[in-house]
């Protein structure tokens, strides 16, 4: 069986989190109102009419929920800072209460002998800042720069691995083109301009926290996909890049100094004409320590004339008849080293963590027992591919298990279980699944 001990010494282990997923106490302490607090608020928005105001309660459970992670035998815990309890109304006003909070669990995370990774923005952003356009707005960028300064002074100290964004393309296509998630938005227009504001954020936040912490050790993370053509057809090898360009490149093409990939999508042409700072490659790029890569499935993509822009369809694994998960994402471990290669192959990325990889499956509980036995097989597949991917030589050197416990899963609600650890949202009552007790004896603790 494989162990962890096969990464080598060095190598992290962690369970990565998000503060609106799992914090609940959403407006208390001093807390503003965030764009996921607004948005559940909207009939039809969210399944089953879930809300985020109490998630996990981890905001009164952290230490029981740190103890958890030390059980599991992990070392580190990346978690996200609300932007809205630090500066509840977007701009100036710092909230002591927050500020605490976040020293509370730092602390306790280094007393139990676990290391922080903080992700500075997981999705959760003021509603204040919606208010004035959000990602859409060129506001936004002195607003995220305040918030990483106070982070970063307040904080510097204590952790030094920071994350300045969670899966830039995941917000801006799901929040501000396909209106599915917070704040719902629509539409090209609004979704170029979030791009772009996001990009030069994740850059700004990169030289912010260089400059105000000492030995930083800094990252950011991407959602990535292997994009795989359904026919070798020019059509669809074509309808393949230009989604390659759009999940993949996009962001971490300028970070890298490459600027926006442009050249091979036609569209983002015609919509930069108007914006001149879309070709400052120089301030949207940052010399990252790491990358963080997060992969859950694999595209199968087709031509497709009726659809506007892109003109590429998925086409589904259930059509496919391949093996997925409750969410209906590809299992396909060989994918996961593809695209893992795929950004190892950019010359200026120093080394990669997988930063997120995990599985929502319909977990049933039978005494007090959750036998997840597909969980347990996806990590094992996955796990071994990443060593497979590490013994080529590609410098990866952590891995962050997608999720500690059951959580909420934006607009699915409460019901797309992804956790090692099954939330019993009436009681919240903790239950180790037996994926948890699997990744204890893989990792030997
Ligand atoms: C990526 C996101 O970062 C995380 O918040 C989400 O829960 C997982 N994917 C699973 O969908």
């Amino acid at each position: 069986m494989i162990k962890a001990s096969q990464f080598g010494n060095d190598f992290l282990w962690g369970v990565a989190t998000a503060a609106a997923q799992i914090e609940g106490a959403a407006d208390t302490y001093g807390k503003g109102p965030s764009i996921w607090d607004t948005f559940s608020k909207k009939s039809g928005k969210i399944k089953k009419g879930h809300h985020p105001a109490v998630a996990c309660d981890f905001y009164h459970r952290y230490k029981e929920d740190i103890a958890l992670i030390k059980t599991l035998g992990f070392s580190v815990f990346r978690f996200s800072i609300s932007w809205a309890r630090i500066v509840p109304s977007g701009h100036g006003h710092v909230n002591e209460e927050g500020i605490r909070f976040y020293h509370q669990v730092i602390d306790e995370c280094l007393k139990q002998g676990i290391t922080p990774y903080i992700t500075l923005y997981h999705w959760d952003l003021p509603q204040a800042l919606q208010d004035e356009g959000g990602w859409t707005a060129y506001s936004i960028n002195g607003a995220f720069n305040h918030f990483v300064t106070v982070c970063a002074k307040e904080y510097g100290d204590k952790v030094k691995n920071w994350i300045v964004m969670n899966e830039p393309f995941g917000f801006t296509s799901l929040g501000y083109m396909l209106g599915i998630h917070a704040p719902g938005e629509t539409g090209l227009t609004n979704f170029f301009s979030a791009v772009h504001h996001a990009a030069l954020a994740q850059a700004d936040g990169g030289r912010i926290l260089r400059a105000e912490i000492k030995q930083a050790y800094i990252g950011t993370t991407y959602s990535c996909s292997e994009i795989i053509p359904f026919t070798q057809n020019e059509a669809d090898l074509q309808a393949a890049k230009r989604v390659d360009c759009l999940m993949n490149r996009l962001f971490i093409e300028p970070v890298l100094g490459m600027g926006y990939p442009m050249a091979d999508w036609d569209v983002m042409e015609k919509f930069s004409i108007n914006h001149s700072t879309w070709r400052h490659t120089e301030r949207l790029a940052f010399d990252f320590d790491f990358i963080g890569l997060q992969n859950y499935f694999p595209l199968t993509i087709k031509y497709n004339a009726f659809i506007p822009v892109l003109q590429a369809w998925e086409v589904k694994a259930k059509s496919r008849k391949k093996p997925h998960t409750a969410m209906g994402w590809e299992i396909n471990g060989d994918s996961f080293q593809n695209i893992i290669r795929q950004f190892a192959a950019y010359p200026k990325i120093k080394n990669i963590i997988i930063t997120e990889n995990g599985a929502a499956f319909h977990d049933k509980v039978v005494n007090g027992v959750i036998d997840d036995a597909e969980r347990i097989a996806y990590f094992k597949l996955y796990l071994e591919t990443l060593l497979k991917a590490k013994e080529e030589g590609i410098n990866i050197t952590g891995y962050m298990a997608w999720t500690l416990m059951d959580n909420f899963e934006w607009a699915e609600g409460y019901n797309a279980r992804f956790g090692l650890v099954h939330t019993d949202f009436k009681t919240q009552e903790r239950t180790i699944k037996n994926s948890g007790y699997w990744f204890q004896d893989f990792l030997g603790r």
